[in-house]
């Protein structure tokens, strides 16, 4: 096949960072094509430019044969190249339908004004990834994976030549990206192209065709996969020799420091019951919509559960809002970092230490020296990657966005701490670093309690396995008899009891 893409000599810099660094390679007509690198390795820079977002400081895009020069998005979704973007892009206040065929609404044809024909066309995409929601709900209802998906329906009706996904599973679970890679398929067998980034090396090696790898803003090289490995990918990508992660695990437990008893709330999440010991790590695995997140911000009183209870270090609780129990001594990472995580107007040294600034003050004063230090550490430990601590945290790589996220809440050193999707969009060699992290901060004497998609994840940390089904727990499993396949059985059938008492149910 004749290359459809052609990247040459590509350079993008940013104030304080060079992104890009004379990047040249070709993309091959109807190939599914991985780029693949650390956080911050200038992936997003150049499909943002590629897609007409940014524009390089030097170099030169052929796109079909045709030397583009592409000022906005518009210029480039008219040429037929469509982008999902790594961070959620909706107009939360929109419905569904109007989302995905936003700027769509062709002015000289009635056909999208017309309610019952846009209703069906937005199911026939929606049913395509295996979604099934009413077209009309108001976006800022789904969670981070519906929202995903959404993104990626909208790409779809734009009937791209060119598609570029930005991350488009790191919030899904394995069966919602399985569709996915379905869909990407068929587009493929259509003569579509895709550019494709991905942290996960797995699901790069079993899709694409062709692997380009940049490491700190330059293209180090780009080889068909049936020609590498995923060992050697990880040594072009990293330039150093990774840690392997081993949890020591810390027999036995703890006291209990939160349980859980009961906790219902209508339509989410019934009859929560579980607990959590001192020094361990309690994994919860589930499908999207299970209830997971919804449940776990139940007990972070955001918003509280209608029914159950809630004893922290043997005292019962009732959070109204989360700021109770952050006073109490529980943390949460949330899992969309944009609108309840991070401010990302501030630098990234504040928002580093702003949960933590009473561990680090004299009386009523901040103590800088201290609080200088706390940052330096998280920022050497998580590999953030930032021209300097003032730098506004919105300006960081996705990842880098989700190191800080953590660190916040890391350096706050809770009783337990509650994180939903920790590692999304993290490089691999900070993966372990943040295990490690994990790993010692249990061995302190904390509760961690991690809701995950990535199995392998689960699987490496967890001292015990919750599994949630449809809001409630379908099973359990310790980390001797834990498989992936028992985890994603009762995900996704649960075991036959659970399934006649969900029956009546749901
Ligand atoms: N608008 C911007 N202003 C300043 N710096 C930026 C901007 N966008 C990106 N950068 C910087 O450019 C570098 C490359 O970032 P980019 O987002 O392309 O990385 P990435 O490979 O996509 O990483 P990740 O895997 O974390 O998403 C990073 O150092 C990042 O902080
Ligand atoms: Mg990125």
């Amino acid at each position: 096949m004749p290359s459809i893409l052609k990247i040459n000599g590509i350079s993008k810099r940013f104030p304080g960072v060079q992104a890009l660094q004379d990047v040249t390679f070709d993309v091959e007509k109807e190939s599914i094509h991985a780029v693949i690198g650390e956080n911050g390795a200038g992936k997003s820079t150049l499909m943002q430019i590629i897609a007409g977002v940014h524009q390089p400081d030097a170099g030169s895009i052929e796109f079909s044969g045709e030397t583009v020069k592409f000022t906005n998005p518009s210029e480039a979704q008219a040429k037929g190249i469509a982008i999902v973007y790594q961070e959620l892009n909706l107009a939360p206040n929109l419905s569904i339908a109007e989302n995905i065929f936003l700027g769509l609404e062709p002015k000289r044809s009635t056909f999208f004004l017309d309610r019952q024909k846009l209703t069906a066309a937005t199911l026939a995409v929606l049913g395509r990834l295996g979604l099934h929601h009413d077209p009309d709900t108001v976006v800022h209802r789904l969670t981070v994976a519906q929202q995903q998906l959404i993104e990626i329906c909208k790409s779809l009706v734009r009937n791209p030549r060119l598609l570029i996904l930005d991350e488009p599973t790191s919030s899904l679970s394995e069966t919602e990206s399985a569709i996915l890679f379905r869909v990407i398929a068929d587009l493929k067998a259509h003569g579509v192209t895709v550019l494709y980034i991905s942290h996960r090396l797995p699901e790069v090696f079993s899709l694409c065709d062709t692997i380009t790898v940049l490491r700190d803003g330059r293209h180090v090289r780009t080889v068909q996969t049936k020609a590498t490995t995923e060992a050697e990918a990880v040594r072009f990508m990293v330039g150093r020799e990774l840690l392997a992660f081993h949890r020591h695990p810390v027999e036995p437990k703890g006291d209990v420091v939160l349980r859980v008893n009961k906790l219902s709330k209508k339509g989410q999440y019934e009859d929560v019951t579980f607990e959590l010991r001192r020094g361990e790590i309690v994994a919860l695995a589930g499908l999207i919509g299970a209830g997971r997140s919804e449940m776990a911000l139940g007990i972070f009183g955001s918003p509280p559960p209608d029914r159950g209870d809630i004893t922290l270090r043997g005292g019962r609780v009732n959070f109204r809002q989360p700021k109770d129990a952050v006073v109490a001594g529980i943390a949460f990472v949330p899992e969309d970092r944009k609108t309840m995580g991070l401010v990302l107007g501030d630098g990234v040294g504040a928002n580093i230490s702003s949960a933590a600034l009473r561990t680090v003050a004299r009386g009523p004063f901040v103590d800088y020296p201290a609080e200088n230090q706390l940052i330096r550490k998280y920022v050497s430990r998580l590999r953030v990657r930032t021209p300097s601590f003032q730098q506004r945290a919105g300006l960081l790589s996705g990842g880098n966005q989700q190191k800080v996220l953590l660190a916040k809440w890391l350096a706050v050193q809770p009783t337990v701490l509650i994180v939903d999707e920790p590692t999304r969009g993290v490089d691999i060699g900070t993966k372990a670093e943040i295990y490690g992290l994990f790993d010692e901060l249990v061995r302190e004497g904390i509760a961690i309690l991690i809701i995950s998609s990535d199995l392998p994840e689960v699987l490496a940390l967890a001292d015990r396995i919750l599994i949630m089904r449809h809001g409630r727990l379908t099973g359990e499993l310790t980390r001797n008899d834990a498989t992936e396949e028992r985890v994603m059985h009762l995900a996704a059938i649960g075991n036959v009891t659970d399934v006649t008492k969900s029956n009546g149910q749901d």
